[in-house]
């Protein structure tokens, strides 16, 4: 492979340097584009752009592979825990068995959230959406630790990142309490992370709470198979943040409203929706993929399709497969798992969806496990923010250490050339 790329602009040529990742990624360097030809490039939803170099996640979406840190996903989610995980995205490596136990214990010790966060939360009426309620818990957290981040020092940033990992599954639980007027909990430290999140959310005054392990081992594959995803929307957001030097929280709440977004994390709550509407209508997936190939008709066959995956979304093979054991377990049967069921299929025979190389991905059948759970719909958001956190982490850390410049995309101005300004009476 060359190591220059030339281009020709006006007869005149200009060479930047080719950059190859270690999986032979292919990107030309224009960093010195604009400064050396006056000329820049445009790319919306920057489709063809690599806003950064990094050394988290490796994703080929041509043949369905994703890896954090090297590991695949498979050998991950059958092998590792989801605190694992967190501390392998973020820090780069698996931790020992000290360094896990530490890990965990930092955790626990900063997972009390300050009693006037209760406050916040109450402020909000019970009809609010919970992503709307955790984005702003998440920023009102940095009112309650205003110190900013010295990310020069080590300690400094382990203790924010502990702070946050061990605080957020409490806010994710307590938009749940809020929704159903439920008093609202602090983490049980005999428990693990995942296990007193099932607690902190579903527990009821005055009863015992004990969790399925199996259902407590469901969450925390499906926490892992969230937790990083390179640089989508979210992520991108988070990173764009926080090269403003703006905190940690601050960065991680915008993320969480990113995500928001039915075509980002909250497509799997659009997907049970549109499920739910199928069935309504009689079960008919026909008239629904119908209605996703008229070009007329905005509807979108939600969990299908992805940026970067032209193939099988590895993940959405694994939950394929988790759905129908989390339901076993459970001894839950749920008609819409037979009705997505039947639209995978069909989606995957026909043409329009064969030809664009759409396949269902991680929101398809994530849904209908965190439904078997008893989660309501509107968590289901959630439920991704609270796997997507150490991601996010990882992401803005790395930014951070890498002195990474502020974020600043530049534009093509097509409004009006200069003209006089109208006086009122004129216009
Ligand atoms: N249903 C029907 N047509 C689709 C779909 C879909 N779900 N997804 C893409 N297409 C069509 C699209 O209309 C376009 O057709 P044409 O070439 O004729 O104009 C073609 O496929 C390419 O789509 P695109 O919108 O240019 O692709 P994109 O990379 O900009 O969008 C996407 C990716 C994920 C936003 C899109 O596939 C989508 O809207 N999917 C449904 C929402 C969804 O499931 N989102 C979750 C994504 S995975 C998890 C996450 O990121 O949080």
């Amino acid at each position: 492979m060359s190591k220059v790329a030339t281009l020709e602009i006006d007869g005149k040529k200009y060479e930047f340097p080719i950059t190859i990742g270690t999986e032979n990624e292919v990107a030309i360097d224009i960093k010195s584009l604009r400064g050396d030809s006056g000329v820049i490039t445009l790319d919306p939803g920057f489709k063809n752009t690599g806003s950064c170099e990094s050394a988290i996640t490796f994703l080929d979406g041509e043949k369905g592979i994703l890896r954090y840190r090297g590991y695949s996903i498979e050998e991950l989610a059958e092998k590792a825990d989801f605190l694992e995980v967190v501390f392998l995205l973020i820090f780069g490596e698996l931790p020992n068995k000290e360094e896990l136990d530490k890990f965990k214990e930092d955790i626990k010790h900063q997972s009390e959230v300050n009693l006037d966060m209760k406050k916040v939360l109450r402020g909000f009426p019970p009809t609010a959406h919970p992503m709307g309620m955790l984005s702003s818990l998440t920023s009102a957290l940095i009112a309650f630790n205003p110190k900013s981040v010295n990310v020069d020092s080590e300690e400094d940033m382990y203790k924010a990142i502990v702070k946050l990992l061990a605080k957020f599954p409490t806010l994710a639980a307590w938009t749940l309490r809020r929704k159903n007027d439920t008093s609202l909990e602090n983490r049980d430290n005999n428990l693990g992370y995942v296990e007193s999140f099932l607690k902190m959310m579903f527990q009821e005054s005055g009863k015992e709470y004990k969790a399925n392990k199996n259902v407590v081992a469901a969450l925390d594959r499906l926490l892992i198979l969230h937790a990083d995803h390179e640089q989508n929307c979210s992520t991108s957001t988070v990173r764009i943040v926080g090269s403003s030097q703006a905190g940690l929280f601050a960065s991680i709440s915008a993320g969480v409203s990113a995500l928001w977004g039915p075509l980002h994390g909250g497509a799997n709550q659009a997907v049970i929706e549109m499920l739910e509407a199928i069935k309504a209508d009689g079960g008919d997936t026909s008239k629904f993929i119908a209605k996703a190939k008229d070009k007329n008709d905005p509807f979108r066959l939600m969990g299908f399709g992805h940026r970067v995956y032209k193939n099988f979304d590895p993940r959405a093979k694994i939950i394929k497969k988790a759905a129908d054991e989390v339901l076993a377990e459970l001894g839950v049967e749920d008609p819409i798992l037979d009705i997505a069921k039947g639209l995978e299929k069909a989606a995957l025979e026909d043409e329009y969806f064969v030809e664009r190389k759409l396949y269902p991905n991680v929101d398809f059948y994530s849904g209908i496990i965190y439904r078997a759970m008893g989660i309501p719909t509107e968590m289901f958001t959630v439920m991704f923010a609270v796997g997507r956190l150490p991601g996010w982490i990882a992401q803005w850390r790395e930014m951070r250490l890498g002195k990474e410049p502020i974020g600043r995309p530049r534009q093509v101005y097509i409004g009006e050339n200069l003209r006089s300004f109208k006086e009122l009476d004129n216009r």
